[in-house]
């Protein structure tokens, strides 16, 4: 690849990936027999759970198939969903139609096989789950939702104690955007500066090793870098040669890092879910066991990342002022490394999805890095 990559060139129109599951909405924004309105990839949902002991949740397309009233307005009774337009019932789980209540005895229409659009919907980590499916074809009425291929991305967990904390902040740029900013090692130094924390002054020469692995890139097992931030916790609790740190990202928008230290464990999956073209949001979920005896240790660590995706989601914001009269953009060597791979995985992706065959790897082993944060 050319070290000046135009970006723009890589991101046509901003597409966003079908075929994936996403995070919709905290677990604790959706309460037992009700309803609440959300957006992925630009489709209005309703997300809700039922009112039985198990208060499983659902995700059904926020329109109604008659003629498009929002669902999220209708009445709901635990179970199903009644459109506030004409009254039309649908069960909430499966989007079945199950009454119309114009239909005299001698109207034999099967409404049954009507369905309002239902997602695959799952709940994991303080987060419920959406999978959503590639479009179907154009114009064509929802049927009976297909099983999503795969279950719902996980934290991985090392020990059957820990504690859970998650962050959320909308981001008012394309997914693309979020994702690389995500992964930008250079922008450290001038965005996540305090003076309890670090200096422009810290900056200093790094080398990281990277290689491939399915759908997406590995940061290889490394002693964590001296400014970051579980690191600097972490230390407190074990020998810092013993302390070492994976980061995987991987497609459609999976950023996730594993921290160990002994007994001690860290795991956080970060994500950038598209909502529309141009806005996204970042969800941090983060699990530890390495708080049991102290009181203000999540608190502590929360407040720190907390800060950090505050200074992140300012900067795209301030971004996304430059970015509106479309300007010429660049991706250099080494620091915008990790952001080729990005597009070229998209890329390779969209290409699979449109093309099929083998899924095209930009990688083909692995690579050193070096740049200075
Ligand atoms: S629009 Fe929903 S019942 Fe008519
Ligand atoms: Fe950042």
């Amino acid at each position: 690849m050319p070290d000046d990559f135009p970006l723009q060139s890589q991101t046509p129109d901003a597409l966003m990936l079908f075929g994936f599951w996403y995070r919709a909405l905290p677990a604790n924004q959706v309460r037992r027999g009700q309803l609440a309105k959300t957006m992925l990839l630009e489709q209005p949902l309703v997300v809700g759970r039922g009112r039985d002991q198990h208060g499983q949740a659902f995700a059904l397309r926020d329109a109604c198939p008659h003629r498009g009233m929002p669902l999220s307005c209708g009445q709901f009774d635990g179970q199903q969903i009644e459109c506030s337009y004409h009254g039309w019932k649908f069960d909430a789980h499966s989007g079945q139609c199950q009454l119309i209540p114009s239909l005299v005895a001698e109207q034999t229409l099967k409404i049954d096989r009507i369905y309002a659009g239902s997602y695959p919907c799952e709940e994991r980590d303080d987060f419920i789950w959406v999978f959503i499916p590639d479009p179907g074809p154009a114009g064509a009425g929802f049927s009976k939702s297909a099983p999503a291929p795969v279950p719902a991305p996980e934290i991985p967990k090392f020990s059957e104690r820990y504690k859970l904390a998650y962050l959320t902040a909308d981001l008012p740029c394309s997914v693309d955007h979020g994702i690389i900013g995500l992964m930008d090692p250079a922008h450290g130094p001038f965005v996540h500066q305090a003076w309890w924390w670090r200096s422009q002054k810290s900056i200093h020469e790094k080398q990281k090793n990277f290689e491939p692995i399915p759908y997406g890139f590995r940061m290889s097992a490394h002693t964590p870098s001296s400014n970051s931030a579980p690191y600097k916790l972490l230390r407190l609790y074990a020998d810092t040669d013993s302390i070492t740190t994976t980061i995987d990202f991987v497609l459609p928008n999976l950023r996730s890092e594993i921290i160990r230290a002994g007994k001690y464990w860290f795991s956080s999956l970060t994500t950038v879910t598209p909502i529309t073209r141009s806005q996204c949001r970042i969800d941090v979920v983060a699990a530890c066991n390495l708080f049991r005896w102290i009181p203000f240790g999540p608190e502590l660590l929360k407040f720190v990342f907390a800060k950090f995706v505050e200074q992140d989601r300012r900067t795209m914001e301030l971004q996304s002022e430059g970015l509106k009269h479309n300007p010429h953009l660049m991706l250099i060597d080494d620091a915008d490394r990790p952001a080729k791979w990005y597009f070229g995985l998209k890329n390779a992706m969209l290409e699979m999805k449109k093309n099929g065959g083998e899924f095209r790897h930009p990688m083909t082993g692995p690579v050193t890095l070096q740049w200075r944060s």
